[in-house]
């Protein structure tokens, strides 16, 4: 059996080096097994993290060959020299080898509401268009991966985290703006705290999107258009001053302040 060189990230936040490893190739190997066996049998102090194989759980992205990827996804036979550097994401810091602290994410998913149902439909089944089902649809297969947040130059190169949310939370906000049921004027968000306007469609975050989430086209392209529309378009403006066109009805939005954003185990909770 043939040998693969892996040559991983060890560090920590005080810096590290790349260190080479000599793995037997195995049938169907993913670079995580690679991992695995690095841990079981060469050096059991590097750190991944890790939870489905599946490509499910969201936990095992890293930047293999430069490109953000899933680990359990990515098979060491696309790599036919043989030689595949891993590293961690870059947009996050470090905590050790390939772990990165990605905590960031969760507290900003805390600043969004989640749903807010309209007065007549609370308690009630939802009657919903099929066609308004599919469109949000595609949000709800997101795992949290991160790697478009990773990618996304705004945030990796810019370290713009002030002024924008990222693509993963932008495809959040979109499956919430564009449920049918949903009253909370979350444009205002968008416009302001979120940052849509940062995004410059550059369509980096929809290429490195495990899931194959549209997210360039699909959400903030009309996350864009919808915020244009409200605060940016005279004629819009023009023609809801006049009637023609309905007026806003939704609830306004109320920002989370930073301070108030907190993360309980596994999961986000707006301090009440
Ligand atoms: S399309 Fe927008 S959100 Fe996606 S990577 Fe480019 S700048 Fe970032
Ligand atoms: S949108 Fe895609 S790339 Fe971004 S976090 Fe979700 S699954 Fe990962
Ligand atoms: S281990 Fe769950 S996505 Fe890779």
């Amino acid at each position: 059996m043939s040998n693969i060189t892996l040559r991983v990230y060890r560090g920590n936040s005080s810096g590290g080096q790349m260190v080479s490893y000599e793995v037997p190739k195995a049938p169907g190997m993913v670079v995580l097994d690679a991992i695995h066996y690095i841990q079981k049998n060469l050096d059991t102090t590097l750190a991944c993290r890790w939870n489905c194989k599946a490509a499910k759980c969201g936990s095992c992205s890293a930047e293999i060959d430069g490109k953000p990827r899933l680990m359990c996804k990515t098979s060491v036979e696309d790599y036919p020299e043989g030689v595949i550097t891993v590293g961690p994401v870059r947009a996050f810091p470090i905590l050790k080898d390939l772990v990165t602290d990605v905590s960031w994410n969760f507290r900003i998913a805390s600043k969004i509401p989640p749903l807010q149902v309209r007065e007549e439909a609370a308690g009630k089944p939802f009657v919903l268009q099929q066609v308004d089902v599919d469109r949000v649809q595609e949000f709800r297969k997101c795992i949290e991966c991160f790697l478009c947040q990773d990618v996304c130059h705004v945030i990796r190169e810019h370290n713009r985290k002030d002024a924008f949310f990222g693509p993963r939370q932008m495809v959040r906000i979109a499956g919430l703006e564009m449920h049918p049921m949903d009253d909370l004027n979350r444009r205002e968000q968008l416009r302001a705290e979120a940052g849509v306007g940062m995004c410059n469609i550059t369509k980096c975050c929809t290429e490195v999107c495990p899931e194959h989430i549209h997210i360039t086209d699909n959400a903030i392209i009309p996350m864009k258009e919808r915020v244009v529309d409200d605060y940016f378009d005279p004629v819009s403006g023009l023609l809801r001053t006049l009637g023609v066109l309905p007026k806003r009805t939704k609830k306004p939005f109320k920002s989370v302040p930073n301070e108030q954003t907190v993360i309980v185990g596994n999961t986000t909770l707006a301090a009440k």
